[in-house]
């Protein structure tokens, strides 16, 4: 089955976001990922709400949120109504996760959970059978362009193994670092879905690029 492709406009260019959101809707991407951070979780700032929910009202594809924020949870009616198909939230900023996944899937979105790089994917025992979706980290969340942390390979596979000896559905994403390298090298891992910023926004034609990671 080929995999998905969720390009960041973390990496889009913001004074002409309205054509990168143009070029995703012709493209072959599945969703759109944004990157919310507040300068506390994450050592950066990018945008919030008023950007989504513009975003929102041109993208025709399923928006991907993935809250690198603290206290997540506050949020959760706020993501919903600027139109988000999909919320991630970070294990290591929920102190009840498990409530907080009840509260994202009662508004009617999808339920995703992220792991920083050093978070073990044994973690998700207990949790993994009421998300949507598990997002591995591939840097450590911050910052677009930084470099793939081959770990995280070993790390898809112990969750697919997981997922498959608990019969789940759940969707496995990598986000950071992603080309065509690292990308096949994650799928044949057993990943769904790769988000990828850089690669796709500052390549020559990203509608291309975004064809040739769809084709891993
Ligand atoms: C990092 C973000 C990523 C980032 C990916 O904190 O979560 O989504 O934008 O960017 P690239 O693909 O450039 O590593
Ligand atoms: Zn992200």
């Amino acid at each position: 089955m080929p995999c998905k492709i969720a390009p960041s406009i973390l990496a889009a260019d913001f004074l002409h976001l309205e054509q990168d959101i143009m070029m995703l809707n012709e493209s072959e991407a599945d969703m759109v990922h944004l990157d919310i951070m507040d300068g506390v979780f994450v050592p950066n700032i990018s945008f919030g709400f008023p950007i989504i929910e513009q975003v929102a009202t041109i993208c025709k594809k399923p928006l991907d949120a993935h809250l690198m924020i603290v206290e997540p949870q506050k949020y959760v009616q706020q993501v919903k109504q600027s139109g988000a198909y999909l919320m991630n939230v970070h294990y290591e900023a929920c102190l009840h996760l498990h409530r907080t996944i009840g509260e994202i899937k009662e508004s009617g979105m999808k339920a995703g959970v992220t792991l920083n790089p050093h978070t073990p994917v044994e973690l998700l025992e207990d949790i993994i059978q009421d998300v949507d979706m598990i997002l591995l980290m591939s840097v450590n969340p911050g910052f677009g362009g930084q470099k793939f942390i081959d770990h995280v390979i070993n790390k898809v596979a112990r969750l697919k193994e997981m997922i498959l000896r608990k019969n789940l559905n759940t969707w496995i994403e990598v986000d950071g670092g992603v080309n065509l390298e690292t990308g096949k090298l994650l799928v044949d891992a057993g990943a769904d879905i790769l988000v990828a910023g850089n690669f796709v926004f500052n390549s020559a034609n990203p509608l291309e690029t975004i064809k040739k990671l769809k084709e891993i």
